[in-house]
């Protein structure tokens, strides 16, 4: 095989270097450089002859119709299935279930009669086909590979001539003509740039699995997202067995759709009326406990918000948010005792969206407010209730998008009483609005402030400090009573008996 020249190009300024370094010489940019092909390689698939520019109106639009994947929740965030010739890249964190959808995927799309080849670098076939055995998805149009060589990749495309093909993972595979190792941003952009050509070229529905990193992004050069036509991520708390898939980029539709599957025995099924399953293990007469509703694209998700306020011991109350940003719940707690008079600032706070979902709208704001309020005063609000409006600096509620959507979903799970904006339109039937102009307008109507919380509004006064010891400067708190430490022999002594360890 005649060796392959690679260069080493500076994604930012695009110099070229003969090794890899740190910073560019030429842009100052830090690990910007990444090895790449030099010029241009041929595959060892034939080109497509180019084709000649067409009028917009006769380009053939009938090739590009989304093929139905056969699973409910995909298709809904697709807008209608897979373009045949798109590339799609699948991100999540491990163990999210990225290689389960993709599998279930191909088995359905292989039952429907395509073509499907799977070509994994992480698993062995005999594992892959344990999965399959699970799943159900033992077909003869499924073709596995265990692979990790992009050539080798490339001559399985020729063997099964594959119509749908899932990369698991892109990170594992590597070109043997790069230097650099698999997963590198060079090995990574390179093996990408590969792939999608064939898909393109051969009109192979090309599905991509990528990691993420720790912070939530797709590992791997950025350009990745640019070259491909769709990115999903899938997400979803590992102690859950809820997931949502959502489409990050897509070339062929709208992304705000949401998917919801939930992880079984059998692999995921999807959650066509999700409401039920968030709602189902909640306490009712709780305080503290509030019903939002968010808009995950068309579709209204009703959401319990949680809240707990007790008195706190310690100088700096902890304040803790989940599935809540927690700026928007410092803000919420500041219109609360600002505009709404809660004497919240000596209070542990915590507040959470329950099921796994992370509420990012405003709109579930003046849930997120009642239910602290309910917690701070110990007063349960009525469990048929729920609470929509986004909340101002002010103590304003809000109006929001897409109520009415919201409200008749309210009303099909059987809510009766809805909280609204005062600007809110007339409800669609089967609910009762209680319209409120500010949070403690709400706080007012039912009636959360309490005797139990106005003794929250004073620091809990701390235990009194012995007086043994008081020698003065820091060391005064010791010699401390910890078990295993004895301040009278040296440190070496005490590094023999055990170390500091248990001296915290
Ligand atoms: P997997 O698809 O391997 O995750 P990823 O490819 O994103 O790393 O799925 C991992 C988890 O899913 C695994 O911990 C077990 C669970 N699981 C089930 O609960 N049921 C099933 O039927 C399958 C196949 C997996
Ligand atoms: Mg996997």
């Amino acid at each position: 095989m005649s060796k392959v020249k690679t260069v080493f190009r500076c994604s930012s300024c695009g110099a070229a270097h003969a090794k890899w370094a740190g910073r560019c010489g030429t842009c100052s940019e830090w690990n910007t450089i990444a090895e790449e092909l030099d010029g241009t390689r041929s595959v060892s698939l034939s080109m497509a002859p180019s084709e000649p520019a067409v009028p917009i109106d006769q380009v053939n639009s009938t090739d590009w119709a989304p093929v139905p994947t056969g699973i409910d929740e995909l298709d809904r965030v697709l807008g209608g299935g897979f373009v045949p010739g798109s590339v799609t890249l699948l991100g999540g964190e491990p163990g999210i279930g990225k290689s389960t959808l993709l599998l279930q995927l191909l088995a359905s799309m292989a039952a429907a009669g395509h073509r499907c080849l799977l070509v994994s670098g992480e698993e062995s076939a005999q594992q892959i086909r344990l999965r399959g055995e699970r799943l159900g998805a033992l077909s003869p149009d499924l073709w596995l590979a265990s692979e990790t060589s992009l050539p080798n990749v490339l001559g399985h495309i020729d063997a099964v001539a594959p119509t749908v093909m899932v990369v698991d993972s892109i990170q594992t595979i590597a070109d043997p003509a790069l230097a650099s190792g698999p997963g590198s941003v060079g090995q990574v952009r390179e093996c990408t740039h590969a792939l999608v050509r064939v898909a393109k070229e051969r009109a192979i529905t090309m599905l991509l699995i990528g990691h993420v990193t720790k912070e939530g992004s797709l590992a791997g050069p950025r350009v990745l997202e640019h070259v491909v036509d769709t990115v999903l991520s899938f997400e979803g708390d590992r102690h859950h067995a809820l997931r949502l898939l959502r489409a990050v980029k897509h070339r062929f539709g709208a992304t705000g759709e949401l998917g919801l599957f939930e992880m079984v025995e059998q692999g995921l099924t999807g959650v066509a009326d999700p409401g039920a399953m968030l709602l189902g293990d909640r306490r009712h007469g709780a305080p503290g406990s509030v019903v939002a509703c968010a808009m995950e694209g068309q579709r209204p998700l009703l959401v319990e918000m949680q809240g707990l306020v007790s008195q706190s011991a310690l100088a700096m109350p902890r304040r803790n948010a989940q599935g809540i940003d927690p700026n928007r719940l410092a803000l919420l707690l500041a219109v609360l005792e600002q505009r709404a008079g809660l004497k919240v600032s000596f209070c542990d706070v915590f507040a959470s969206a329950v099921g796994g979902i992370r509420v990012t709208e405003p709109a579930g704001d003046l849930a997120i407010a009642l239910s602290l309020a309910s917690a701070w005063g110990e007063v349960a609000l009525p469990s048929d209730l729920v609470a929509i409006g986004e909340v101002g600096l002010a103590g304003e509620v809000r109006a929001v998008s897409h109520l009415a959507r919201r409200l008749s979903e309210a009303a099909r799970l059987g809510f009766n009483t809805a909280v609204v904006p005062a600007s809110a339109p007339d409800a669609p039937g089967g609910i009762e609005v209680v319209r409120v102009a500010t949070v403690a307008d709400a706080i007012e109507r039912f009636g959360l402030r309490s005797a139990a919380g106005s003794t929250k509004s004073t620091p809990r006064p701390r235990p009194e400090r012995s007086s043994e010891g008081e020698r003065g400067g820091w060391f005064a708190k010791s010699p401390r009573p910890v078990d295993g430490y004895d301040p009278s022999r040296d440190r070496a002594e005490h590094e023999e008996a055990g170390g500091f360890d248990e001296w915290r």
